[in-house]
């Protein structure tokens, strides 16, 4: 059963541009080479998403903070462009691509499709990572700076968690 690996991070993604830009809310991400990097996403054929990246061929994986939970249950409930009305994100042009960012976020993962599988009911895109911004107050020295961001985590349907601003180092 794979709620037992939760609590997992939730992200947002960006698709589309224009008109259509659409985000969508995703927890299945994760990082899958490191020279190149690559990066990849679980999306089903049943979200406006999928038609959007596999339209465009790229998208941006947006970290979302606690503070931004109203708008990441909004795109994880509801479908199509049209829910940006209801969002309070502000839309960024990214660096190296045409999918914008979001200017909440703490950090914004710019990806060029290099595949698309379908494993079961969800379709797996893979993208190269060809850019990227981030709050510098977010991420310091390399780290995630847990003390100054509220990174959002998802426990169970509607319970989403955020870190203990304390680290417990291993040695
Ligand atoms: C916290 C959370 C995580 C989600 N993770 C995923 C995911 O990893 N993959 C996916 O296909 N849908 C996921 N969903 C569902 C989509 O976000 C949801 O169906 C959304 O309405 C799709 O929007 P769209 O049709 O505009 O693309 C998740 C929803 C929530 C609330």
């Amino acid at each position: 059963m794979y709620r037992l690996i939760y609590p997992m991070r939730t992200y947002l993604i960006v698709s589309g541009q224009g008109e259509e830009t659409n985000v969508m809310a995703a927890d299945w991400v994760t990082v899958l080479s490191h020279e190149p990097t690559l990066i990849g996403v679980a999306v089903s054929p049943k979200r406006y998403t999928h038609r959007l990246i596999s339209k465009y061929k790229e998208f941006v994986i947006s970290v979302p903070s606690l503070e931004m939970l109203r708008d990441v249950w909004i795109a994880g409930t509801k479908s199509g462009p049209s829910k940006l009305k209801e969002m309070s994100i502000t839309l960024i042009n990214s660096t190296k691509i045409a999918t914008p960012s979001i200017k909440e976020a703490l950090a914004n993962i710019e990806c060029k499709v290099v595949d698309a599988r379908d494993y079961g009911d969800h379709t797996w895109f893979v993208g190269e990572i060809v850019g990227y911004t981030y709050k510098e107050e977010a991420f310091k020295n390399g780290k995630p700076d847990i003390m100054n961001a509220n990174f959002l985590a998802h426990a169970a349907w509607t319970d989403f968690v955020t870190f203990e601003k304390r680290i417990y180092k291993a040695e």
